[in-house]
């Protein structure tokens, strides 16, 4: 039952957004949930300039300290081209955030000014009792030529 509000509330979502840089399942860490809503601005991101990304969702678990809203620009699969973004999202909110509770949250990213032509976005909330991040909460991709809405 749960799964199923989780999966109606994600597709409403998923449902109210219009043109812009369009973020899959991540593969290599499937059957983790999408984040149904992920955005940033500038799209797409600017060298040298910081850009904020947003996700809204809802998650079928708690979220509790430690678990982290974290942002990871990627080349060849998941090699980090630049180090990653990672909020503890219980030092912006309070916490425990209750399974089906909207999260809604914003964080910015320091864009490098040598940012490659081609990389991916990874977005994710990673799980503290994950380290390695194999198994994350959430997590959205945008492929490499794809992460920008003038693509
Ligand atoms: C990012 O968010 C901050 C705080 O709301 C705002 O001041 C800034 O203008 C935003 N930057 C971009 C590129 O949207």
């Amino acid at each position: 039952m749960k799964n199923f509000i989780v999966a109606t509330i994600i597709l409403a979502m998923i449902s109210m957004v219009n043109a812009k840089t369009e973020f899959v399942p991540c593969v290599f860490c499937y059957p983790v949930p999408i984040l149904p809503i992920i955005t940033f601005t500038p799209d797409p991101v600017v060298a040298g300039k910081p850009a904020n990304f947003t996700i809204e969702t809802v998650l079928d678990k708690d979220i509790t300290t430690g678990d982290k809203f974290a942002i990871a620009f990627v080349q060849s699969g998941i090699t980090p081209i630049f180090e990653p973004t990672a909020v503890d999202i219980c030092s912006e909110k309070k916490c425990p955030i209750k399974a089906l509770t909207l999260i809604d949250m914003t964080t910015s990213v320091a864009i490098p000014a040598d940012l490659p032509k081609e990389y991916s976005i990874m977005v994710f909330i990673s799980d503290h009792n994950d380290p390695m991040n194999q198994s994350p909460l959430a997590c959205g991709i945008c492929t490499e030529g794809n992460c920008g809405s003038d693509n």
